[in-house]
């Protein structure tokens, strides 16, 4: 008998965005040379790139990259990637302090995007530069052919304006780390010209502010209200960045796990806090115009950059210059996803589409190689982490409307978030296919959960005439819970032990159930 109860009501939250499947590439590690592209590999194509991976990444149904950083943005020079490859310069970057060749760029990624079905996300550089370069920049990619550098894109083979709608204005301005951070004030005036600028040359694009680097900048929330207030008539979106990771996972502390389980209660205070700012903004501004979120970096890390880099610095500082050569995509944060982190980063994805009136866009961070999902072995085979999984579910099956389920669900103690409950879930309805979905994750480490799901709710009213379902429908499970009141139920074992997400199938609705 089911401990679980997870009810779904008639009132969608808003429409599946198909952004929210996106994910993000950036000049850093093996994510790009070596990840994207290997123009020696057996599978690459005339581009370059590696076709095993393109296939991974539509398996994965990534929809929307954003590209090239991060923090390698805030020192990138967006034309060095252009024009003939033997001519392209070769630069420091002093963001991963390595050699950045320049081998691939805007144009190539471009390419790259094409062959993968995906849209293409920008990011422009407000570290070392600002408002010219940004035009500039956005003449080449979307200008129509007849001004100098709309006709440079055509002459290096694009002869098409690219069309990219969605650009990030600089990244990360907050952190210390990044290449000319600055202060709330500054960058709020500085993002607040430069989206200015880009909408009196396009006004339909979709621009995104940076928002604090994380939850735990001391300057989270004053950052959000100062740059929103300043920048609301120019921005569309407000960028949030989340990591989490097991802090036990050396030691096994089953706290800490338990902790990491229930991440997303993180995630879900984050997105309330900047949702706050912004209406908080619009208020100010006398506004009608919500300012949606671009959630564009998630997931699990935990590789320990930020230390490696500091041993350096202290390496260095013995002589004073940093003299070495540079390295070439170095192998950098290749971390390797176990179970758990599967089943946390599912709780994230539906914790993103439980909040999708807001979140109108993520990108999981990153995509092959660095902290990712697909990774690759050099002139070798390509392959999926555990964090694969569940993004797939998502990203192939959440079509239609969001439906945030009411969960009766024993709670579980979290050192962090208090009493959690046990069990999250959300559900979406296609009514033009009469498709559902339910995702379900157990966060539970000590224990399986039974769960009973009541979709009548759903059926009478967005799946429409209870009449037409229970005739015989495509979808067998959600006739029976119209007509008869009967609940589908599923079994959730443990989280930990026995893996991810995986789909199942209970009467005929599909289920994504935590074994
Ligand atoms: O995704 C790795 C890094 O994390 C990005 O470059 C930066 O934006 C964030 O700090």
């Amino acid at each position: 008998t089911a401990d679980v109860t997870v009810t779904v009501g008639p009132t969608p939250l808003a429409d599946v965005p198909p952004r929210l499947f996106g994910s993000f590439v950036e000049h850093l590690g093996r994510c790009v040379y070596g990840g994207l592209y290997e123009p020696g590999h057996p599978t690459a194509d005339s581009n370059g790139f590696r076709r095993d991976v393109i296939e991974l990444v539509k398996e994965l149904g990534v929809t929307c990259v954003r590209y090239p950083g991060g923090n390698f943005v805030s020192g990138y020079r967006w034309e060095d990637g252009t024009g003939p490859r033997e001519d392209r310069p070769v630069r420091r970057d002093l963001a991963w302090h390595c050699t950045e060749t320049n081998q691939v760029g805007i144009d190539d990624f471009y390419r790259w995007s094409q062959a993968a079905g995906t849209e293409v996300m920008l990011a422009v550089n407000m570290g070392t530069r600002g408002l010219q370069e940004a035009l500039d920049e956005l003449e080449y990619v979307n200008g129509a052919p007849g001004t100098t550098l709309a006709d440079r894109r055509v002459a290096n083979g694009i002869p098409k304006p690219m069309g990219v709608r969605m650009w990030c204005i600089g990244n990360e301005m907050d952190g210390p780390w990044q290449i000319g951070h600055t202060s709330a004030d500054e960058y709020a005036a500085a993002v607040d010209r430069v989206a200015h600028a880009m909408k009196l040359a396009e006004p339909g694009l979709e621009l995104v502010a940076c928002g604090s680097s994380s939850a735990q900048m001391p300057t989270f929330g004053e950052w959000e209200r100062k740059v929103l207030t300043k920048a609301y008539a120019n921005i569309d979106f407000v960028s949030c960045h989340a990591y989490y990771r097991d802090h036990g996972h050396v030691t096994r502390d089953a706290a800490a796990m338990q902790d990491f389980l229930a991440s997303a209660q993180d995630m879900t205070r984050f997105i309330a806090t900047v949702a706050a700012q912004a209406d908080a903004a619009k208020a100010a501004n006398g506004g009608e115009r919500d300012i949606k979120i671009s959630f564009d970096e998630w997931g699990v890390w935990y590789a320990d950059v930020w230390n490696a880099q500091e041993d350096r610095r202290m390496a260095d500082s013995a002589s004073g210059l940093h003299t070495d050569p540079w390295p070439v995509a170095p192998p950098l944060l290749e971390d390797v996803y176990t179970v758990a982190d599967a089943v946390v980063e599912g709780s994230l994805m539906i914790t993103l589409l439980k909040h999708c009136d807001r979140v109108r866009s993520a990108s999981r961070a990153q995509l092959v190689n660095v902290i990712a999902p697909i990774m690759t072995v050099p002139g070798g085979p390509a392959w999926r982490q555990t964090t694969f999984y569940p993004f797939a579910e998502a990203a192939g099956r959440a079509r239609g409307d969001v439906f945030v389920p009411r969960i009766d669900s024993p709670l579980v103690h979290t050192a962090t978030y208090g009493e959690v409950p046990a069990v999250d879930a959300v559900v979406t309805w296609d009514a033009a296919t009469r498709r559902g979905l339910l995702l379900a994750v157990n966060r539970d480490l000590a224990r399986a959960h039974d769960v009973a799901v009541a979709l009548a709710g759903l059926t009478a009213g967005a799946a429409g005439d209870g009449s037409a379902a229970t005739g015989g429908g495509a979808d067998a499970g959600v006739s029976a819970a119209a007509g008869d009141g009967a609940d589908a139920s599923a079994s959730a074992d443990r989280t930990v032990a026995g893996g991810g997400m995986a789909a199942g199938s209970a009467a005929g609705a599909h289920l994504a159930v935590v074994r």
